[in-house]
Formats: structure tokens, C-alpha cells, sequence
């Protein structure tokens, strides 16, 4: 039972210990049922902050694309937005303009062909946004095929098999095939001449990642939107691509502003970008914009009045806060498209670095460089083969631990690192991943290929080897 229970009691406590040993701070506060008494709010912290130590430090986890720094007055911008509900345009409507000013931005940076009334919304993250998008081709699919006089029976996505999950809830949960394209022994991405083949009538559209999530990879948007423009021209079918460019929508417009994958694209209808991945804001803000008006079908727009006004919304929840869009608004304006490009291309600079110096080490072969998102994958030398099987007498096929056992003893000098096998059809190649963002200094990275020396001398039992990456 704790011992101090009554409130008198509480406060005894509090004025006369410090905080630790004081009474109050070492009674057993159950965990899984609510306390009966309250206990003062400097206790509660600490309970909670001191449980939460044992998470780990954020900016030492390589395996996440999500922001895990940002500059204190963005903190606080976003602390003092916490309590306004975005959804409530005319109580905050400041908060609703600077929504309106990103989506502005955001439209221009995606080539928009009307950036000025973009169509489209904030979300909580890529998955609603790809969720929202995937309704929008969907609907429109239906309205096509009931046009036409064919069946809605079977609305089919094409994805390839290194889609990232929310594709496969989308598909559950609205009721649409998954048709996953493999991706070819020895690639990465998909290839376009397989997506166009995968299509037919029932296909509502076809998603192409730009960044994918398994090695940073940029899918060539361009080659399948030219693929299916062969297949129109062909056979009469028009599929449109939606691209998810989770990671690559606020990245890729800064460093590879030639590129072409956005809605230069005709066949390009919608685009999804998460603001709390390369739009350097901390979870959950994310993105979807549609090409224009008639890609988001009316009759998913609802017009909510009770709240004051009459406002259009399309989104799966109602009520979020107002930080993720004050947040990315702030960055925005902090940092201008120089600031951008600067902090990108500095994360890709040290992306490929890194690249450069696993891919000298006897034990490792890179397979992403950093030369895409700032992303380092490799597995072990001769792995990643076309035939699937690993290349004779190499360090792949003679190895005797996996790339787990690496992950887990980089654990010990507390990195948080994945290691996975890739996605279907290519798990024969297991990899590490390591996804550098904005404040991974170069400091961090040398540290973390130190570690990664140590972590290879403890899994082959040859001891530690700190100078290992750097020795050739
Ligand atoms: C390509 C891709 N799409 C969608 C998502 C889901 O994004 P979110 O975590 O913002 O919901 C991710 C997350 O990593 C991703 O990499």
C-alpha cells in the first residue's frame, strides 16, 4: 500500500524531501490499473520520464526516416499549438491558413499545374494520405467502369512487392486486390515493363515510391508513367499512377530538382509526402495533393458546419492538432529552399561517405549508396546476385553469423539498427539498413562505422576492431 495517500500527506512530502526520496516518489504506482489517489505532477513526471530512458536515444536509431531533431523554437511552436484542433477552421482560422500556405508550397514544389488553389489536404502521416488517395482512385475507377458499362466488382491496385505496408491496409480495408509486381533478382525497384503488363480493366492505378522504405531507392516514375503510356496507346487503357513519395516528396525536389516524377507528369494524379520524414518535422504531419479537382471525387469531400462556417474536409479522423502543420510551416519559413537543400544535401553527402566506407570493408557490399534518399543498405559481400543464391566462394556464402547477430551487438553501443530481409521475391538477401537525416553529423557517422567494426570483431569472434573501417 503507498504510503502516502492523502493529499495533506502528499504535500508534507513534497516540501520537506527533495525529488527521488521523497516518500511520495518511491510508492509503487500501479501500472496497469489506475491509482485510487493522485500523486503531485513533479512525481508522475518523473515515473514516466525515468521509465521512458530505457526507450533508448531517438537520433541513435538509424532505422526510422522520422524526424528526431528539431531547433527549440520549433519545439516550442509546436507545444503551443498542441491544443488547437485543426479541424476547427474558424475557432484557430490562423492555424487553417498556415495548413492553406504549406499546401501552397508543397503544390509548387510537386509542380501542381495550379499551385495557387491547390487540391488537397494535411493528414497525420503518409498512411492516412495514402489511404485518402487510394479511396480517389478507387472512386474514380468505379465512375469509369460504370461509364463504360463494366463490372465494379474487382478493383485491382498495382504495387511492387517493395510497397510499403499502409498499401496492403489500404487494399484490406477498402476492399481492393493487391496485385504485386516481383521485383527482379539483382533490382531493387520495380521494373515499368512489368507494371504495365500487370494491368488490365479492373485496375484503379498503379503506385510508384519515390524512396522506398527497404533501400531509399527512387522508383523510375517517369519509365512507368512511359510504359503506360504505350499500353494506352495500344490498347485504349488509361492508368493512372499515384506516387508515394513518403520520404522523397520533401527531399527530392531540393537535391534532384531535375528529376522528373512529379505532376510534370501528366499521368501523375496524386502524390503523398510524410511532413514528419525529409520535411524535417517531429510525428505526425503528412501530405496528399490531387493533380486537380476532378481527381478527388466529390462524394468523398464532406462539408462540416456545426463547428461554425461551412468548411470542406476528406480526412479518416477529425480531430488532430494543429502542431504538425505550425511545425512544418515553421520550417518553411526557417529554413527557404536554400536551407532545404543545404540540410539534404548535407545528409546525402554523409550518406554516401558512409557508403563508401562499408562497402571497402571485407565483410560488406553496398547495395544502396545514398546516391537516392540519404539511405546506406548493404548486406554481406556476394549476396545480392541474380540468381539468389550467393556468389561462389564469397564472404556471403562462408559467413557464419547473420546480419541480425551485427544489428544486435550494435545494440551495445546503443544504435538502433534493422536488419531485414528485403522484400518479397528478393528475401534471399538479408540487409542493414541505415537512413541518414538531418542533424546525423558527420561525428555520429564515424562513430556509428567504429561501432559497426566492433559489432563485425564481436559476432566473428576475432575480438574488437575499432580501427576495422578505416583500415583499407
Ligand atoms: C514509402 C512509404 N510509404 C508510406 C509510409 C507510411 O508513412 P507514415 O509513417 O507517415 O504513415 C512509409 C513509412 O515509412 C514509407 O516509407
Amino acid at each position: 500500500m503507498p504510503r502516502y495517500n492523502s493529499p495533506r500527506d502528499l504535500q508534507e512530502g513534497l516540501d520537506v524531501r527533495p525529488q527521488f526520496s521523497r516518500d511520495g516518489a518511491v510508492v509503487e504506482i500501479p501500472r496497469r490499473r489506475m491509482s485510487e489517489h493522485s500523486v503531485d505532477p513533479q512525481t508522475a513526471y518523473h515515473v514516466i520520464a525515468d521509465e521512458l530512458m530505457l526507450d533508448g536515444h531517438a537520433r541513435l536509431n538509424v532505422a526510422t526516416f522520422g524526424t528526431t531533431w528539431m531547433e527549440p523554437e520549433a519545439e516550442r511552436l509546436m507545444a503551443e499549438s498542441a491544443d488547437k484542433n485543426l479541424v476547427d477552421r474558424d475557432e484557430y482560422p490562423q492555424t487553417a491558413q498556415l495548413e492553406d500556405r504549406c499546401l501552397d508550397i508543397i503544390a509548387d514544389f510537386w509542380n501542381a499545374p495550379e499551385p495557387d488553389d491547390p487540391i488537397g489536404c494535411s493528414t497525420i502521416g503518409s498512411s492516412e494520405a495514402c489511404m485518402l488517395a487510394g479511396m480517389a482512385l478507387k472512386w474514380r475507377w468505379r465512375d469509369r467502369q460504370r461509364e463504360a458499362g463494366r463490372s465494379t466488382e474487382r478493383p485491382k491496385l498495382i504495387v511492387g512487392a517493395n510497397v510499403q505496408v499502409c498499401w496492403h491496409k489500404f487494399c484490406r480495408y477498402w476492399d481492393v486486390e493487391a496485385v504485386e509486381v516481383p521485383i527482379r533478382k539483382g533490382e531493387t525497384t520495380l521494373h515499368p515493363d512489368d507494371v504495365a503488363a500487370a494491368c488490365d480493366d479492373d485496375t484503379i492505378g498503379v503506385v510508384a515510391i519515390l524512396g522506398s522504405t527497404f533501400d531509399g531507392a527512387y522508383e523510375d516514375v517517369a519509365g512507368i508513367s512511359k510504359a503506360l503510356d504505350a499500353l494506352e496507346a495500344r490498347t485504349g487503357l488509361s492508368v493512372p499512377i499515384h506516387v508515394d513519395a513518403a520520404s522523397g516528396g520533401l527531399f527530392a525536389p531540393f537535391v534532384d530538382p531535375e528529376l522528373v516524377w512529379d505532376f510534370r507528369l501528366e499521368r501523375v494524379k496524386s502524390i503523398n509526402a510524410s511532413g514528419h520524414k525529409y520535411g524535417l518535422v517531429y510525428p505526425g504531419v503528412g501530405w496528399v495533393l490531387w493533380r486537380e479537382a476532378a481527381d478527388r471525387p466529390e462524394d468523398l469531400v464532406f462539408r462540416v458546419d456545426y463547428l461554425g462556417g461551412d468548411h470542406p474536409t476528406m480526412s479518416l479522423n477529425f480531430t488532430k492538432p494543429g502542431s504538425g502543420v505550425v511545425a512544418q510551416y515553421y520550417q518553411f519559413v526557417r529554413l527557404g529552399y536554400e536551407g532545404f537543400r543545404r540540410v539534404h544535401q548535407h545528409s546525402r553527402d554523409i550518406a554516401q561517405s558512409m557508403a563508401l566506407a562499408i562497402d571497402s570493408m571485407e565483410e560488406f557490399e553496398v547495395i544502396a549508396d545514398g546516391s537516392d534518399l540519404p539511405v546506406v543498405a548493404f548486406c554481406f559481400k556476394g549476396a545480392n546476385t541474380k540468381t539468389g543464391r550467393p556468389r561462389k566462394g564469397s564472404y556471403a556464402e562462408k559467413v557464419g553469423f547473420t546480419l541480425d547477430d551485427v544489428a544486435s551487438s550494435m545494440k551495445q553501443g546503443g544504435w538502433s539498427v534493422p536488419a531485414y530481409p528485403f522484400c518479397a521475391d528478393r528475401e534471399d538477401m538479408e540487409i542493414i539498413r541505415v537512413v541518414v537525416r538531418n542533424a546525423f553529423s558527420r561525428d555520429l557517422a564515424e562513430m556509428f562505422l567504429l561501432e559497426l567494426g566492433r559489432a563485425v570483431g564481436r559476432c566473428d569472434g576475432t575480438g574488437e576492431d575499432p580501427g576495422r573501417p578505416f583500415r583499407h
